[in-house]
């Protein structure tokens, strides 16, 4: 059965689901994108989501059709109308269609576009979560304001695609050598003194919502996070890697271009994270 999406006003069965050939995003990639977890019908860390869907907006001067407050009730409202028990709510705001395709945004009193889906997805119980998954590297092919979390994703497609051709659950993008992030994670190691280590937000990366959760509960713990970039040397000759996304919560890496990390097993640095954060999702979830 077609599950309802919501298309600028409107729930609809997903295939009537449409925006026009005009739509800016379609044509310019001119728009904005936020995915959130939903775990036992709620939703997780969804402030985070859309406090980071405002600053989005606002780098490119793209007004939200709609408030916070209502774009979380029609998100509510899409669970509700699925039955969503566990999955992810997508939601994507375009600078609307114009009447061609002119670059500069539209002069009219173009309303933006709001377009929302959801899809199922046991992130809790994912067998990889158990297994470890492995990644591939990649030079990162993208543009320099990766901390907007634009919908403009070829660059993710294309290395997303060689890690999967490749049977790798990732890909790292690397620049000037070191890692930046993973094709749609944020990337972690854990040192053999059990440092765990990302790199520091900037614009050469997505400020991702799950590594902000999970150092947050870390230092909670008095375990020991440090913001730095490291480099592929560095994350073979590491404890641990793992990888954190509201698509994947905290997911262990146990290989990188097929060569073994931390004896090619999770370890229990990401392990115990990943209990953690699953344990904040259950417990902060509206
Ligand atoms: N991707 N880095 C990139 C490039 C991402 O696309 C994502 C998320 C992250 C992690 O951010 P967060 O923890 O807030 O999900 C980091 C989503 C899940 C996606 O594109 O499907």
């Amino acid at each position: 059965m077609d599950s309802i999406a919501y298309v600028n006003g409107s729930f609809v069965p997903l295939s009537d689901a449409k925006v026009s050939v005009l739509d800016r995003g379609f044509l310019f990639a001119d728009g904005i994108y936020e995915v959130s977890a939903v775990l036992d019908g709620k939703l997780v860390d969804n402030a985070s989501h859309l406090a980071r869907l405002e600053r989005s907006v606002g780098e490119i001067k793209l007004k939200l059709p709609e408030t916070v407050g209502r774009i979380t009730e029609i998100q509510k409202e899409l669970i509700a109308r699925n039955k969503l028990a566990n999955g992810l709510v997508y939601l994507q705001v375009t600078r609307g269609a114009d009447t061609g395709r002119d670059f500069p945004f539209p002069k009219g009193d173009v309303k933006s576009s709001l377009v929302m889906f959801t899809s199922e997805k046991d992130i809790v119980n994912a067998v990889s979560a158990k297994t470890g998954i492995n990644v591939i590297t990649v030079p990162d092919i993208r543009w320099e304001r990766r901390d907007i979390k634009s919908v403009a994703l070829l660059a993710q497609v294309l290395a997303k695609q060689a890690a999967a051709e490749a049977g790798a659950g990732e890909a790292w993008m690397l620049e000037d050598g070191f890692v930046t992030e993973g094709g749609s994670s944020t990337a972690f190691i854990v040192t053999q003194d059990d440092v765990i280590v990302t790199r520091q937000n900037s614009n050469a990366i997505l400020p991702g919502c799950t590594r902000k959760a999970v150092m947050a509960l870390a230092e909670e713990r008095q375990l020991r996070v440090e913001e730095r970039a490291f480099t592929v040397a560095e994350a073979l000759a590491a404890k641990e890697a793992f990888i954190t996304s509201a698509s994947s919560f905290v997911q262990p890496v146990v290989a990188i271009d097929g060569k073994q990390v931390g004896g090619g097993k999770p370890g229990p640095m990401a392990t115990r994270l990943r209990e953690i954060y699953v344990e904040f999702a259950k417990a902060t979830g509206v």
